[in-house]
């Protein structure tokens, strides 16, 4: 018997597309499904001021293909020079819906993230006061702290001490991937949220190791032990609206990802929908998959869900995807969780 869904459409609140022939390539597969996503800023050079923003969001809406509709809702990259008042004029404008946090050294193009985090209390004090959320990449880059422990620690010795001093301030901590992490959220008083990607409710470490390496799975932060991975899928399914969709969609070609020192990100934009159905069906949690997709990220952001609806059913044959998207800056590989799906959006 054929199962179906209907579900207000989509957003997602952490989302990669790139610049120039990528973002030509990976736009429509966002666009596809969802309405509108927070986009990223780590460009190089970065997207830092509302002048940067403005200029992005247009070549974003240049690359739309006709007849698409997508709405990008934009951010700033933090840097130690970044000026209050023109991210407030951002913010006034209705340009930017967040600034992103990078601590410097983190991930892909963080070169200009945060190292002295009295730098950019000045900006932080603003942003608390205009209500403009914070959204962070969690994870220190200390040396000495292996990266399986990096979130960890960031929770410790960054984050719980920069919000004890502004309080204010809205935070999203971003793609959490690990029970420290979902706890935190989960319990912390004041204004915090967290995203939890597609790939972390999939792959747990092994996948990444396991009988070989494989460069599609790795990705910042690093997927975790699996019982990590069952702390996301129990909050991802909890109802708690604390916890939304931020798919973390990274493109990089495979030339760049089958190398040596390959890069970080899983593509999911192509099959999120359907790989979240298949793990909210895993849960018993259904019901639950709307809120997470479509609810609490815009109640978050002070926006209306979508007006619209998306329909997904369940085939008895498993749906099919392409295994790589091909684009101006060559072929991306499509997440793969490792078996078949059988949800799709009609
Ligand atoms: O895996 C990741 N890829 N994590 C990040 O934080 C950045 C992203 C990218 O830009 O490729
Ligand atoms: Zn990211």
């Amino acid at each position: 018997m054929t199962q179906s869904l209907t579900i207000r459409r989509p957003d997602d609140w952490h989302l990669h597309l790139r610049d120039g022939a990528m973002l030509a390539g990976v736009l429509p597969e966002t666009a596809r499904h969802f309405a509108r996503a927070i986009v990223m800023p780590n460009l190089v050079p970065p997207v830092v001021t509302g002048a940067d923003a403005a200029a992005y969001r247009a070549r974003i809406m240049a690359g739309l293909p006709e007849g698409m509709t997508f709405q990008p809702l934009m951010t700033l990259y933090l840097t130690e020079e970044t000026d209050p008042a023109d991210v407030a004029a951002a913010h006034a404008s209705g340009l930017v819906n967040a600034v992103k946090l990078y601590p410097a050294g983190a991930t892909t193009n963080s070169a200009s993230g945060v190292t002295d985090f009295d730098k950019v209390r000045g900006v932080l004090e603003k942003m608390a006061e205009i209500g403009l959320p914070l959204c962070i990449h969690g994870e220190v880059t200390t040396h000495d702290v292996d990266i399986f422990d990096r979130e960890q620690v960031f929770l410790d010795t960054v984050l719980h001490p920069l919000r004890d001093r502004i309080p204010g301030l809205k935070v999203t901590l971003e793609h959490v991937t690990t029970s420290h992490g979902i706890d935190y959220v989960a319990e912390a008083s004041g204004d915090i949220a967290g995203t939890i990607t597609t790939h972390h409710l999939m792959i747990n470490r092994n996948h990444i190791l396991v009988g070989g390496i494989k460069p599609h799975y790795y990705c910042l932060p690093v997927a975790k032990r699996r019982e990590h991975m069952q702390a996301l899928r129990r909050a991802a399914t909890s109802g708690n609206p604390r916890f939304f969709l931020g798919t973390d969609s990274a493109p990089h070609n495979d030339e760049n990802k089958e190398t040596a020192c390959g890069c970080a990100g899983c593509f999911t934009a192509t099959n999120t929908m359907a790989c979240l159905a298949h793990v909210f069906e895993e849960q018993g949690a259904l019901d639950k998959l709307e809120g997470f997709t479509s609810l609490h990220g815009p109640a978050r952001y002070g926006l209306a869900p979508n007006d619209d609806t998306i329909t997904l059913v369940k085939d008895a044959q498993p749906v099919a995807y392409p295994a790589k998207i091909v684009t101006g800056d060559g072929p991306v590989t499509v997440f793969d969780p490792g078996h078949p799906l059988f949800w799709r959006v009609t």
